[in-house]
Order: C-alpha cells, then sequence, then structure tokens
C-alpha cells in the first residue's frame, strides 16, 4: 500500500526542475521504449528530452521514495490550448518505476492531476500498451475515436 511505501511528492513547474530530476523521470520515459518502436512512433532521446525539458507550461508532481530516487511521475500542461477546441488538462507522461507497479501509485498521480484540473483531462496512449489503457479506463477515461489512430488512442476524462 501507498502508504507503507514512505512517499515524497513534490510539484515544480518545468522551469523549477531540477536536471538530475528530469534525467531520472526520463529514465522511467525509456522504460517503454519499446512501445515507442511498437507503436511505430520510434524512439529518439534528444527529442524526447527536449519535450520533457522544453514544452511551455509543463507541471511535474514526482513520488520519491525513501533513497531520494524517483518513483512515479507526472507531467501535464492545465488549460491546453494547442490542438484542441476546449481547453483540457493534457496528460503528457505517467509512470510508475516497475518494481512499484501495483501500489496505487499511478491511482494517486491521477488524484492529483484530477483535483488540479479545471475542465477535461485529455491523453494519448499506444493502442498496444494494454496495461496502461486498462488502467485508464479504470479511472474513468473513454476513448476518443474521432482522432484516435490504429496506433494512438485519444482518451479523456470530463
Ligand atoms: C499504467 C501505470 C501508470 C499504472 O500505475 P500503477 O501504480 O501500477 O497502477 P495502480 O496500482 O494505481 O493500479 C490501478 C489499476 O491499474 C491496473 N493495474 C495495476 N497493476 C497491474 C498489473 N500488474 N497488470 C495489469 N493491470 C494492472 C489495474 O486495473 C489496477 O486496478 P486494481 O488494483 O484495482 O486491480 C503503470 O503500470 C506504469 O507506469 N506503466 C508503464 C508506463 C506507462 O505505460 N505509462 C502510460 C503512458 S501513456
Amino acid at each position: 500500500m501507498t502508504s507503507d511505501l514512505k512517499i515524497q511528492w513534490e510539484a515544480c513547474s518545468v522551469r523549477g526542475l531540477d536536471k538530475d530530476r528530469l534525467l531520472e523521470c526520463y529514465n522511467l520515459v525509456r522504460k517503454i521504449r519499446p512501445l515507442y518502436i511498437a507503436s511505430g512512433e520510434g524512439w529518439v532521446k534528444k527529442q524526447k528530452l527536449a519535450e520533457m525539458e522544453s514544452t511551455p507550461g509543463l507541471e511535474y508532481i514526482i513520488g520519491v521514495n525513501s533513497s531520494d530516487k524517483v518513483a512515479c511521475f507526472v507531467s501535464f500542461v492545465l488549460d491546453d490550448t494547442d490542438d484542441h477546441d476546449e481547453p483540457t488538462t493534457f496528460i503528457y507522461e505517467l509512470h510508475v518505476s516497475p518494481d512499484m507497479r501495483g501500489n496505487k501509485l499511478g491511482t494517486a498521480l491521477m488524484t492529483k492531476v484530477k483535483a488540479l484540473a479545471r475542465h477535461s483531462i485529455t491523453l494519448r496512449v499506444f493502442t498496444c500498451n494494454k496495461r496502461a489503457i486498462k488502467f485508464y479506463r479504470m479511472q474513468g477515461f473513454t476513448v476518443d475515436s474521432t482522432i484516435s489512430t490504429p496506433a494512438v488512442l485519444f482518451m479523456s476524462h470530463v
């Protein structure tokens, strides 16, 4: 259970994000690199790092374990209007360290984003990422079939 994991929560904007923390977060994203490859999107380290450190308005909530290592994190833009008709909280990344999965950390991160979101929440997930899709469905997200493609689903929570 989360309470036994002694997670400390940190929240900051991308401008205030420590470089080491950024790299730890990047390394968690990198763990699903095979899914990027399988989806056809491919993996370019420079591009992913640039997105993670330079997206305007990006916010991070990071769960840190008792060894001061990143156990999980979510990054998102509140009231994003790029590519959306209505403002939406767009989740860029949501990751839990493989050894910590199944302990409700993903649920804890999503609960924090839901508490901050002023409108809908939107995210994209690879169709091959069955576990994440199951997780998002349990969180009340549904697929927006108008913009989804065979490889990438857009899911939203209203
Ligand atoms: C998807 C992810 C964030 C879920 O986080 P988590 O902390 O493991 O999830 P939780 O413990 O909060 O579990 C919530 C639900 O997720 C699903 N889930 C959790 N562990 C699972 C597992 N081992 N197998 C299948 N489903 C699982 C279950 O539906 C679970 O509900 P339940 O506990 O009532 O059965 C996590 O698996 C992860 O980091 N995956 C890799 C990164 C990723 O793909 N991110 C999404 C990018 S779009």
